[in-house]
């Protein structure tokens, strides 16, 4: 009978069934309606002066509550898509009677997230999917009497794709991205930590940086936080955790008037210029409207400084290559410095590194032969491998006083043997430059941790320390690269196997011990034929033993802490300074960035490091070498992070659009992709579009051999794999001498490389890495304006805020004068989707 049409296209699953039995149309229409103001929280007024209406009219269908005229819904979809890309639903109704409910569900396709599904207008963002899939939606409409009509809506969606237009070079002084896209200012250099930390004036005054924002941000990671409270939630991506280094400092810019001249330093100015090194734990946060910005009295806010102290980990811990007078028994240390990038571990903490430690030592003329009359040759061979040469030391900081009286803050730098004391250097800090050189694991979220160096993973001038894919029952790697001219790339495979519940287990130090602590450390060797092998580094073994003719290691602590010269004793490859690590997410293959090498000569090139070359850009000097740097790949084999042989091959040469392409641009860039020194480089995360499939690998450079032409950049792109290219055989021509290199390449890039940013001038862009939904990109602006002065600025960026707004946008007009300043900037989609596709 007609009633039922009322029963049936009502669900709420409570009416009574059989009107003949049952209550009178009146209490039928009462039940209903006082059941919908429960279930919706009340009826419009509109809703029911049409319900009444329809109970007034004549003797029809309507007037005994049955609706003949259920809705007339449609629907349509933003359009066909691709992964990662926001996709907004729409449903139309028209109906007689009010519509009391409209929802879009989804009936066939991957599962996403619905945004707004109980309005007429639902958005998503369309998964990645790897061939090209519909996914299904159903848009239903009921009226206030209950009739329902439902439609259904279908998104074809494509595999991910980079989706945005190439940003051409620049020279500007601001940051430059693509439309559609924003990016703001949200922590820079001496912005307070602390609600008791003056705001920053910028001028030279500001002091306390040990609660404010350090200087030269680099290697950035997000730790995502609970909505609320202090717990972690790694997948939040509106509360998170910023930890980030800060490398270095530009000193020209922190004091009134420069540096104090004299023949020593002042003191305040010493502490000012240690304190501005080191790390940040910072919270940040989205509001509603999108925008984030830092959280200033943060309990979780953290600065760790040259002072800080440190826990020794790992095979190296207590061996007296680490004593000193702070630490007579090598288990402590104090303080990182010149931490350059970093590693995100799958178990929630931070990995800082120690880069260009070396050159902050002081050594006195005469300490070579001290050395080695005192300890032995092998003292200043290793001093001299690791860069400790005789010299002053980096902003001369150890001429300056102790601001406390007996204090070693300064002193420690000074590696100069003291004859007067014990000669195995527990009574000054002829060993210190030993506590440096590390891989430094802190937990961000517990700020009163202890960092750890972890000792296993080797000591040299660490850039970073990307973890390989987390597999469960799987020994985990953790690939690094050593920067400096002609050193090694390496990777320590943990002896245990990854246990997928470690990464979200609380005690998050203890779980790094479990892996870091405990394993091997291997040095890559690349050949000839495309092939390479993993030597490992383990006292005993190939050669290192005490009499190896290079260096007689003593023990395994010997080959960790020198684990250069091991790398010279087994005969890894000599590679053009490899800087950051990044691993593909979907394959596991092993991205490393050859920034550049002015040293490469056309007779030492080889396979892997095959181009040297006069760089037309540098004035007048008319030297030779690799210029423009390259980044080299590999996939282990077996796709395994145990193996110990993989397959490479270069997946771009770095190189001006103009120059040479059958010797020196060898991967065809363009003015859209074009690059020069490679540094930065991470790949997007699995958690979402942007590290899946096809997953975006960005680019960052840190380049003085293009920036005639444009300042450093960051591009995105869409790699394919080892061996999908092929050989190519290179002339070397230089200066004085001619030569051929064979080498593997990689396709050319081509369109799947895009220059997404350049930045102001005279910085490096580094720092990297996107909320985990991929709609917010962490990114850091270092040392804009290095070369200029205080009174003479060479960058005025970032800008100011804009007059009444908390907000800084990082496109906008830099006003004159200021004082440049790093800076971490956020960059979104302004239609919410995910960056880069
Ligand atoms: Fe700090 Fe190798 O860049
Ligand atoms: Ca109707
Ligand atoms: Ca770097
Ligand atoms: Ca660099």
């Amino acid at each position: 009978m007609a009633n039922n049409d009322l029963i049936i296209d009502y669900d709420d699953g409570d009416i009574e069934t059989n009107p003949s039995t049952g209550p009178s149309l009146q209490d039928l229409v009462d039940q209903r309606y006082s059941r919908r103001q429960a279930l919706r929280g009340g009826a419009s007024t509109a809703a029911v002066a049409v319900f009444g209406g329809s109970l007034l009219a004549a003797c029809d269908d309507k007037v005994q509550g049955i609706d003949n005229t259920p809705p007339v819904v449609g629907g349509t979809s933003s359009g066909a898509t691709s992964g990662g890309r926001v996709v907004t639903l729409t449903g139309t109704v028209t109906d007689d009677n009010a519509i009391v409910s409209q929802a879009f569900t989804q009936v066939a396709g991957p599962t996403v997230a619905l945004s707004n599904a109980n309005t007429g207008a639902a958005t998503f963002i369309a998964p990645a999917v790897s061939t090209n899939t519909n996914l299904v939606f159903r848009y239903a409409a009921t009226d206030v009497k209950g009739a329902t009509s439902t439609t259904d809506i279908t998104v074809a969606v494509a595999p991910p794709t980079l989706g945005f237009t190439a940003v051409g070079r620049s020279l500007a002084d601001t940051v430059v991205i693509p439309t559609g896209y924003t990016a703001s200012v949200i922590y820079r250099l001496g912005d307070p930590l602390s609600s008791a930390t003056p705001a920053f004036a910028n001028d030279g005054t500001d002091t306390g940086y040990s609660n404010r924002a350090g200087d030269h941000h680099d290697g950035m990671s997000y730790f995502g936080l609970a909505a609320s409270g202090n717990t972690r939630d790694a997948n939040n991506s509106t509360r998170g955790l910023l930890v980030m280094n800060h490398e270095n400092i530009s000193e020209q810019y922190l004091h009134v008037a420069g540096v104090t001249a004299g023949a020593t330093r002042v003191t305040s100015e010493v502490v000012k210029e240690m304190e501005c090194h080191g790390v940040s734990v910072v919270e940040v946060t989205r509001a509603s409207n999108g925008s984030w910005s830092y959280v200033q009295n943060s309990s979780f806010n953290r600065r760790i400084t040259p002072y800080t102290p440190t826990a020794f980990s790992g095979p190296v811990k207590g061996s007296p290559l680490l004593f000193t007078a702070y630490s007579p028994d090598g288990t402590t240390g104090r303080g990182t410095i010149n931490n350059c990038a970093n590693g995100h571990m799958p178990w929630g903490t931070y990995m800082t590194c120690e880069e260009n430690w070396a050159g902050y030592y002081r050594r006195d003329a005469g300490d070579n032969a001290v050395r080695t009359a005192l300890i032995g040759a092998k003292s200043t061979q290793a001093f001299t491998r690791y860069g400790l040469s005789q010299r002053t030391g980096n902003y001369a900081w150890t001429t300056a006083a102790e601001a406390t009286p007996g204090a070693t803050l300064i002193r420690k730098f000074n590696a100069t043997i003291d004859q007067t004391q014990p000669v195995n250097g527990t009574g000054d800090f002829r060993n210190e430059p030993n506590q440096y050189g590390w891989c430094v694991e802190i937990d961000p979220y517990d700020p009163a941790s202890t960092p750890r160096k972890r000792t296993a993973l080797g000591r040299m001038n660490h850039e970073g320390c990307c973890p390989g894919r987390a597999i469960a029952g799987v020994r985990p790697a953790f690939y690094m690269g050593d920067d400096a001219q002609n050193e090694y790339i390496y990777k320590f495979v943990s002896n245990t196997p990854w246990v997928a519940a470690d990464a979200t287990a609380s005690d998050r130090l203890a779980i790094g011990d479990k892996y870091l602590d405990n394993g091997t450390l291997y040095v890559a060797k690349f050949n000839a034929d495309g092939s390479g092998e993993w030597i490992a580094l383990v006292f005993g073994q190939n050669g290192l033993t005490a009499t190896n003719a290079l260096y007689p290691f003593a023990d395994q602590a010997d080959v960790l802490t020198h684990c250069r010269l091991a790398g010279d004793a087994v005969g890894a490859t000599r590679m053009d300074r490899p800087e950051w690590t990044a691993v593909n997410p979907a394959t596991g293959e092993m991205y490393c960035t050859l920034t550049n090498n002015s040293s490469r000569a056309p007779g030492n090139v080889d396979a892997a490091n095959p181009r040297s070359y006069i760089d037309p850009r540098i004035n007048g000097t008319r030297s030779t070498g690799n210029a423009n740097g390259h980044i080299v790949r590999l996939r282990e084999a077996g796709d395994t992070t145990e193996a110990t042989r993989f397959t490479w091959d270069v997946y771009a040469f770095g190189a001006g659009a103009d120059l040479d392409p059958t010797n020196i641009n060898l991967s065809g860039l363009d003015a859209t992709n074009d690059f020069s020194s490679p540094d930065g480089l991470w790949f997007g995360s699995p958690t979402n579009a942007s590290g899946q499939v096809t997953p975006v690998l960005w680019i960052q450079t840190d380049d003085g051999a293009y920036t005639d032409v444009t300042n450093c950049m960051m591009l995105a792109a869409m790699p394919g794999s080892v061996g999908d290219g092929g050989t190519r055989t290179i002339t070397n021509t230089g200066v004085s001498a001619t030569s051929t290199a064979t080498t593997r390449i990689g396709k050319a890039p081509g369109t799947a490389l895009r220059r997404f940013l350049v930045g102001p001038v005279q910085c490096e862009i580094t720092g990297i890495e996107s909320t985990p939904d991929g709609r917010s990109l962490f990114v850091n602006i270092q040392h804009p304006g290095e070369g200029g002065t205080f009174s003479a600025p060479t960058s005025n960026w970032p800008p100011l805020p804009a007059s009444g707004s908390t907000t800084i946008s990082a496109t906008a007009t830099v006003t004159a004068g200021t004082r440049p300043r790093s800076a971490t900037i956020v960059i979104t989609r302004t239609d919410g989707g995910v960056v880069a596709l």
